[in-house]
C-alpha cells in the first residue's frame, strides 16, 4: 500500500513535466530562455506542485469528479506556478549576497553558468510568469483570484521573502533585533526558528495544499486544515532539509563543493533546527510534525477520497524519511 501511495504522488509528474516543458520550449535559443531552462530542468524533487495537485485531485474525488483528463488541465498551470515560485526562490537564494551556494543539485547555479544578473532578470521572470499563469488558470474568476493572492501573501512581506531576509542573518548572537524594528529583548530562540522555518519554507507548502483545494471547491474547513496540514509539513520539510545539510557536510561534501569561505549551515552560529536542538532533538521536532499533519489529515479524512487521503498521508512518511 505504501510503495503505491508513493507512487501515487508522483504519478503526475510526467503529465507536469511535459506541461512545463512546453511553456519553455527548447526551440526558443534567446539568453533568458536558455537561463530559465537551466534553472528549471532537470528539476528537483517536484515537491510542491505534486501536493498541490494531490490535494485538488484528493478534494475534488471525493466529489465524484475524478481528475484525471481534462480536469488535471485545470490544476496544472496552478503546480506549475508555485514551481516556477520556488525556482525564483532558490536562483535567489544561491546568489553571493545571500547563501553563495556555486551548486544547486549537482550543476552550476544559474549565477555561475549565466552571471548574476542574467540570474537575477531570470528569477524576476519566473516570477512573472508565475502570476501570468495563475491568472489564465482555467478555473471561476473568483477560485482564481482568490489564489492570486493567497500565493502572493505566502511570499511576500509575511511570506517565503520575509522569512529569507531572515534567515541570512540570523546567526545566534544577532537574531533578536533582526525580528523587528523595535527589538523584543526576550524572544526566545526557538521561537524565532520556528517562524523562519514557517515563513522561508512552509508557507508556500502550506499554499500548495491551499490552492489546491480552493480551485478544487473544497468547503472552507477543509481549505483551512489543509493549509495547516500544510504548514506542519512544511516545517518537517525544512528540518530533514537542515538534518541533511548536516549529514552531508560531515561527509565532507558541502552542496557548493568549496565552502572554504562560507559558514556551513551546520555551524553552531548558523541558526538551525540541528543547531539549536542536536540532531537528535531535531529528529524527535520532526517526527512530532509528521503526527501533527497525520492528525491534521484524519480530521478531514471524510472530506478527501480514500486514495487521496492516503497519498497525502505518504507525503509526510516520504519527507520524515527523505534522503535528498
Ligand atoms: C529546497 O527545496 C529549499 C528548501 C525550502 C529547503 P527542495 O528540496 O524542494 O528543492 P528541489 O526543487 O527539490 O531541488
Ligand atoms: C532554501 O533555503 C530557500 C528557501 C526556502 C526559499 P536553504 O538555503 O535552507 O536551502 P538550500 O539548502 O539552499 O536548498
Ligand atoms: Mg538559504
Ligand atoms: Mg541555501
Amino acid at each position: 500500500v505504501r510503495t503505491q501511495s508513493r507512487e501515487g504522488i508522483f504519478r503526475f509528474l510526467l503529465t507536469f513535466e511535459c506541461w512545463l516543458e512546453r511553456c519553455f520550449p527548447v526551440g526558443d535559443d534567446s539568453l533568458l530562455n536558455r537561463a530559465l531552462r537551466h534553472a528549471l530542468f532537470p528539476g528537483g524533487k517536484r515537491i510542491r506542485p505534486m501536493l498541490c495537485i494531490t490535494a485538488y485531485e484528493a478534494c475534488l474525488a471525493a466529489k465524484r469528479q475524478a481528475a484525471s483528463g481534462k480536469r488535471l488541465v485545470t490544476i496544472l498551470p496552478v503546480a506549475a506556478a508555485i514551481e516556477l515560485i520556488h525556482t525564483f526562490s532558490l536562483i535567489q537564494d544561491d546568489l553571493p549576497a545571500m547563501d553563495d551556494d556555486t551548486e544547486r543539485r549537482g550543476r552550476p547555479a544559474l549565477h555561475v553558468a549565466f552571471g548574476e544578473a542574467t540570474a537575477l532578470l531570470a528569477s524576476d521572470a519566473l516570477f512573472a510568469r508565475a502570476f501570468e499563469l495563475l491568472a489564465g488558470a482555467d478555473a471561476s474568476p473568483a477560485r482564481c483570484m482568490r489564489v492570486v493572492a493567497e500565493i502572493a501573501r505566502a511570499i511576500g512581506k509575511d511570506g517565503l521573502v520575509a522569512g529569507q531576509l531572515q534567515d541570512i542573518s540570523a546567526e545566534m548572537s544577532n537574531v533578536k533585533c533582526q525580528m523587528s524594528n523595535t527589538p523584543i529583548p526576550d524572544i526566545p530562540l526557538r521561537k524565532v526558528l520556528r517562524h523562519i522555518h514557517c515563513l522561508k519554507t512552509a508557507r508556500l507548502i502550506a499554499v500548495s495544499f491551499k490552492s489546491g483545494a480552493i480551485i478544487a471547491a473544497a468547503r472552507p474547513s477543509v481549505v483551512s486544515t489543509l493549509e495547516q496540514a500544510g504548514t506542519y509539513l512544511g516545517m518537517l520539510f525544512q528540518i530533514t532539509d537542515d538534518l541533511l545539510d548536516v549529514a552531508t557536510e560531515r561527509r565532507g561534501a558541502g552542496k557548493s563543493g568549496d565552502s572554504a569561505l562560507r559558514t556551513p549551515r551546520s555551524a553552531p552560529e548558523v541558526l538551525t533546527y540541528p543547531s539549536l536542538y542536536g540532531v537528535e532533538g531535531s529528529r524527535s521536532r520532526a517526527r512530532g510534525y509528521q503526527a501533527r499533519y497525520q492528525s491534521a489529515l484524519r480530521r478531514i479524512r471524510s472530506d478527501l477520497s480514500p486514495g487521496g487521503y492516503r497519498d497525502l498521508q505518504a507525503a509526510g512518511e516520504m519527507i520524515l524519511a527523505r534522503t535528498q
